[in-house]
């Protein structure tokens, strides 16, 4: 099978070598196109967000303005800080020319002069190598006003990076824009989106870097070959970042619709030891878990993951076997979600810290058998509440592992209520019975 993204080039990374291997030639092909070709053949070849969201991206391109005397924008999102997603980091690292090609395409095809790369601000190693990449493009007149000279045509764009200061929300993409306007990292609400209102009030698009990256190939080899690839809802290839329980965790970029089974026990080597597995996230950890005994015969790609209830989102497969700890993982998700929340809205700022707090409950054997409902409540109450997905990702985890692992829940805690030191205390006080007389 071809890659796309990640293809099996030795220093692929080396600008000489990019070019070797045909670079900077879809950027040629598609400045002899108009830009209402290439969002027409970007819009035919099905290529949907690699984000999260798994938006159309011709469509999204479709809606930034023609006619208009703003400046436009191009937002390149590789914050990447969702827990089992590291697939970002990857074409940073060994294949960061096809995405500055793929910058120039969707800049040209927007009408967008300055494009940004945001980096969460930890990956120094990947800042500084896409720096090198970025300078070495620039040095050979392919980004910037050199680029007139190079390729002959009347439009330049520049492209610069800008580090992120480590925070989840700043992936959500209008806390992005407001992050690189020099603001706290608040979503803003939408409506406006960003292709009316986006950096500084004006027109903007924002995709991943995997989005991105796949362009310059659909402009070289047409969006015939790229919608043949995989599932033809959600065509072309996806970069699967395994981690968890299997032998061999890494990234592998494979056709979309790929049975979720052979990437773990073929690609990923299987669990070690054979043991059974118990749960898998299948996008990252704010998508829906599946059960162990739910695995047979999924597809790896957006429409088929609906069917049974769980989502693609970033493609970060997380493998659970049957020794985890189920209430520790979930205690776990639950305090990043609660840490990352901006506060911005009641539901996600108080609703991500009830439900942690709930989750240590249960993990210190305290819980009781109506925790397992007041869970569901709260993440029932956060969903569709708020500002940004950030609810959604938050509430999805708990709502989504607490309802299908419901006996594994219920074995964790006592069938009694059993209140704890501090409320029977106060219920003393209250009541005035004496503490003989109080049922636990
Ligand atoms: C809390 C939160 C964090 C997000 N983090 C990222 C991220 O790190 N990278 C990313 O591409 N999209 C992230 N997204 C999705 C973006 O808002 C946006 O949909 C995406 O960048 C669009 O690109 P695409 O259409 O190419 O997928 C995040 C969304 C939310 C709600
Ligand atoms: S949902 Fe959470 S993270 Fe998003 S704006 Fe509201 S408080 Fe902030």
């Amino acid at each position: 099978m071809e890659k796309i993204v990640l293809p099996d080039i030795e220093n692929l990374h080396l600008i000489d070598v990019y070019e070797k291997h045909g670079g900077f030639t879809a950027v040629k092909k598609a400045f002899s196109q108009t830009t209402d070709e290439i969002i027409d053949q970007v819009k035919k070849s099905g290529l949907r967000g690699r984000g999260g969201a798994a938006f159309s991206a011709g469509l999204k391109w479709s809606f930034m303005p023609k006619t208009t005397d703003k400046p436009k924008y191009l937002c390149v999102n590789g914050d990447e800080s969702e827990p089992g997603s590291f697939k970002d980091r990857q074409i940073f690292e060994f294949n960061p020319h096809q995405l500055i090609e793929g910058i120039l395409i969707t800049c040209y095809t927007i009408g967008a002069k300055t494009a940004y790369i945001y980096i969460r601000g930890e990956y120094h190693k990947w800042i500084k190598l896409m720096q090198k990449a970025l300078d070495d493009a620039y040095a050979k007149g392919y980004v910037g006003e050199k680029m007139k000279e190079t390729f002959g045509i009347d439009f330049f764009c520049n492209i610069y990076i800008h580090k992120g200061a480590g925070a989840y929300i700043c992936g959500e993409e209008s806390s992005l824009m407001n992050s690189i306007e020099g603001k706290r990292g608040y979503p803003r609400v939408k409506p406006p989106f960003p292709a009316q209102n986006g950096l500084w009030g004006n027109p903007t698009t924002i995709n991943n870097v995997e989005t991105i990256t796949n362009i310059p190939k659909i402009i070289e080899k047409g969006w015939e070959w790229f919608a043949a690839i995989g599932e033809p809802k959600h065509p072309g290839t996806i970069l699967f970042g395994v981690s968890g329980h299997v032998n061999k965790p890494g990234i592998y970029e494979l056709p979309s619709g790929t049975l979720l089974t052979d990437i773990i026990y073929n690609y990923a080597g299987g669990v070690p030891g054979n043991k059974k597995i118990l749960c898998v996230i299948p996008g990252g950890s704010s998508m829906p878990p599946l059960r162990g005994d739910q695995l047979e015969g999924v597809k790896m790609d957006a429409e088929s993951l609906k069917t049974v209830g769980s989502a693609i989102g970033t493609g970060g497969i997380m493998v659970m076997d049957e020794d985890t700890d189920l209430v520790k993982v979930l205690a776990r998700i639950a305090h990043f979600y609660h840490h990352e929340s901006c506060g911005q809205c009641t539901p996600c700022r108080e609703g991500t810290g009830w439900m942690e707090k709930v989750l240590q409950r249960i993990l210190r054997s305290e819980g009781s058998i109506s925790d397992i409902d007041l869970l569901i409540s709260i993440a029932n109450n956060i969903e569709g509440n708020t500002i940004c997905a950030l609810g959604e990702a938050a509430a999805w985890p708990v709502r989504y592992m607490v309802t299908r692992f419901r006996d594994y829940f219920e074995a964790r805690v006592s069938k009694e209520i059993s209140l704890p030191v501090a409320n029977k205390v106060h219920s003393m006080r209250q009541t005035a019975i004496p503490i003989d007389d109080v049922k636990y």
